[in-house]
């Protein structure tokens, strides 16, 4: 192994497991920015896993009001319970709301077999 990869492998956090969220199902974890720990969000999108710092673009604050609740009833969009706003789940962009044309941080994900796991960055941002 290179040590190049042996630097990529510890800088990733196992966030979950592919059978542990259905669609609509999300759940929370740390990950590490720079010398931060920041809080994120793992989401299952129609089968397909994205990852996105807990924080709005419009004020700041994290988007879940109800811990954990990220989805809107219909499971289409993820939302924002402070003041509204609406996102879609596969790129973060938000389509509606006080915040419309800025989007979630994406969190970059690997999977590999039933893992899942996220990509640490340096930004202390
Ligand atoms: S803080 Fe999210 S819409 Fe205002």
């Amino acid at each position: 192994m290179t040590a190049a990869k042996e630097k990529k492998i510890g800088k990733r956090k196992l966030v979950g497991q592919v059978g542990e969220l259905a669609h609509g199902a999300s759940k929370k974890f740390i990950i590490r920015s720079g010398d931060r720990d920041l809080e994120a969000l793992l989401v299952n999108y129609e089968g397909t896993f994205f990852a996105y710092r807990n924080r709005c673009p419009h004020v700041g604050i994290t988007l879940d009001w109800v811990d954990n609740q990220f989805f809107s009833v219909d499971g289409r969009y993820l939302m924002c319970a402070n003041h509204g706003a609406v996102f879609e789940p596969k790129t973060g962009d938000c389509i509606w709301g006080p915040c419309a044309g800025l989007a979630l941080q994406s969190v970059s994900l690997e999977i590999e077999g039933e893992k899942i796991f996220a990509e640490c960055s340096d930004a202390g941002d």
